[in-house]
């Protein structure tokens, strides 16, 4: 079922260093110091006219932000982020993991690169039922047997070919911040704290994330497992990785938990370049992520079923709005949970799911004002055969970057490869383990998206770009589980259509409805004349955890060859905002 979002509320601004704090309180200041990885703020909003970076974490935006300013472009900059994360946001940034980045280049080749975990060679569809064929939802979501074969340094590598600056220059500030450490944020010491219990279940090896005392915010993480790891990446390139003394920690710390991940498999893994979905919607163009994420198709569906209606005329948050956008959820989420897997092991409809026919038939039987029911609404008649992260980039040229990257839930698997310092994902959860089965996100799935070898598991991550005269708009994503399409649905439609501001569009509270289970899940400050509305509808409303933390930048083009941009980190989390 759905769980709560990992990760606690936060204050808006947050000094790290208690000592920074009390030296304000003082009335002879001392001259200010200079941030650095011991002593740093989190800001939530940056506007610019060259760059921008926003990401989960301060050092992370920041060390894009520095590879901005030294000439390298946002695929750069974008890399740098992530090897960054997998340093300061051990919760879901990552090299175990794997993600999709989207970008538009400024010399209009759109691209989108799949670097999503792979079942490992051995796993089989039924791998996850016991003897009577009960799903075993505890073995795909914690511990060695969890993890697909990881994709995200081969991501890396991958998207590099369309960066300017050498890799070993990118990957610097990842392996000081591992090899020095830095100061933790109160969220990242509390989520270490209620995770400590996995990491001593599922580790044999003393892992960074362990100590005797609690964690407290300022305390200094050191991580030089992790830094040797980087450094033979640095060295040898993705072979650094996937190959050599690496590949060898990997396949130790399975064997040591039963897992299945071999040395062939980490051999083999390749990331792979797919055509971006793209579609026009009210004047701009909308780039996002294909199969084997159903993210894009949910946006193209959804926005396409939205758009002969004028929704904002109904208004922003008023009760036929939400409504509206509600029953187009129900309708997108119920096709992704029957037809939508990985497009290399099944066929799936691709072109009638998208096509204006099939959508415009999916609305027929939408009743404004009665709410309808997933028993009744399942997917459509085609008879053809809590933890992830998201970065957005923008450079001078005039190039965005969106990626999303994850571990899937917070700390993955909880498993630590052993000497090589860095988490394991838990992805293998996100295939249908069994039909009718919910994963973690509450998601259900059919053949489509059943385990085979080699396949990838269905995601939702939904890295996007909104074009308006064919240059980047709107850089945007977040992380989220199933709730993923839904923040960035809602995000481009308060921005385009509602016309709010970038940190409204961010920040007002969402919504979120998956087909099943059959009720409108909203955040604790909805408002709660509108929840009375839907529930007089017929509604099931329901309170849960946080919805998302969004990572928007906006650029506007004021005059010829200048651009204005805004960067806005979601207030939900540590998430941070840079320009220049
Ligand atoms: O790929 C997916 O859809 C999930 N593994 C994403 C997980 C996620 O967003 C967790 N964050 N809260």
């Amino acid at each position: 079922m759905m769980r709560q979002h990992w990760i606690p509320r936060l204050k808006t601004v947050m000094p790290v260093f208690l000592l920074s704090l009390l030296a304000l309180q003082t009335a002879a200041q001392p001259a200010a110091r200079p941030e650095n990885a011991y002593n740093y703020t989190i800001r939530k909003k940056a506007e610019g006219s060259q760059g921008a970076v926003v990401s989960a974490h301060p050092l992370a935006s920041k060390a894009g932000m520095e590879i901005l300013r030294k000439g390298g472009n946002a695929v750069d900059a974008a890399i740098a982020v992530q090897l960054a994360l997998a340093v300061v946001y051990p919760g879901a940034g990552n090299l175990g993991g794997g993600g999709f980045l989207v970008a538009c280049m400024a010399d209009g080749r759109n691209l989108a690169i799949d670097y999503r975990e792979k079942a490992p060679a051995a796993a089989h569809r039924d791998m996850y039922l016991d003897s009577a064929g009960n799903a075993r939802t505890d073995l795909s979501q914690s511990g060695h047997l969890a993890s697909g074969v990881p994709g995200t340094v081969a991501g890396l590598f991958s998207s590099h070919k369309y960066g300017k600056l050498p890799f070993s220059e990118l990957i610097g500030p990842a392996i000081e911040l591992a090899e020095k450490g830095f100061a933790i944020t109160e969220a990242e010491a509390s989520s270490l704290n209620n995770t400590r219990s996995s990491f001593q279940k599922y580790n044999t090896r003393p892992t960074a994330f362990i100590r005797q005392a609690r964690w407290k915010q300022g305390d200094t993480l050191v991580q030089s497992e992790l830094a040797g790891t980087l450094k033979r990446i640095q060295a040898a390139g993705q072979k650094g990785f996937y190959e050599g003394e690496t590949a060898r920690l990997i396949v130790e710390e399975m064997k040591r938990g039963g897992g299945l991940i071999t040395l062939e498999d980490l051999k083999q893994y390749e990331a792979r370049e797919r055509t971006p979905v793209r579609f026009d919607y009210k004047g701009h163009t909308i780039v996002s992520m294909p199969l084997p994420s159903s993210g894009g198709l949910i946006i193209q569906q959804s926005l396409k079923m939205l758009e002969s209606r004028d929704i904002a005329k109904m208004g922003f948050h008023s009760p036929a709005s939400v409504q509206l956008i509600t029953e187009v959820e129900r309708r997108a989420y119920a096709d992704r949970a029957q037809f939508m897997g990985d497009v290399d092991f099944v066929k799936v409809p691709v072109k009638t799911l998208v096509s204006e026919r099939y959508l415009q038939e999916r609305m027929k039987d939408h009743v404004p004002g009665v709410a309808g029911k997933s028993s009744v609404i399942g997917a459509g008649n085609i008879s053809e055969s809590e933890e992830t992260t998201h970065l957005s980039v923008a450079d001078k040229w005039g190039n965005a970057v969106s990626v999303t990257t994850t571990l899937n839930g917070g700390y993955g698997s909880r498993t630590v490869v052993g000497g090589a310092g860095f988490l394991l994902n838990n992805e293998m959860d996100d295939f249908s383990v069994k039909p009718g089965v919910p994963n973690m996100y509450g998601a259900l799935g059919t053949e489509a998206n059943a385990i085979a070898p080699g396949k990838r598991m269905l995601s939702s991550m939904t890295p996007t770009i909104v074009l308006k005269q064919g240059k980047p708009f709107l850089v945007v994503g977040t992380p989220g589980g199933t709730t993923i399409p839904t923040s960035v649905l809602q995000t481009i439609l308060n921005v385009i259509d509602f016309k709010l501001s970038t940190e409204e569009a961010v920040n007002k509270p969402k919504f979120h409805h998956q087909w099943q289970p059959d009720v409108i899940m909203v955040e604790k400050n909805f408002p709660e004349e509108l929840t009375a509305s839907l529930r007089a509808m017929g509604y099931t409303v329901t309170q849960r955890g946080q919805i998302g933390r969004t990572e928007l930048i906006r650029i506007d083009y004021p005059k010829k060859g200048k651009m204005r941009l805004e960067a806005v980190g979601d207030f939900r989390g540590d998430d941070h905002a840079e320009a220049y």
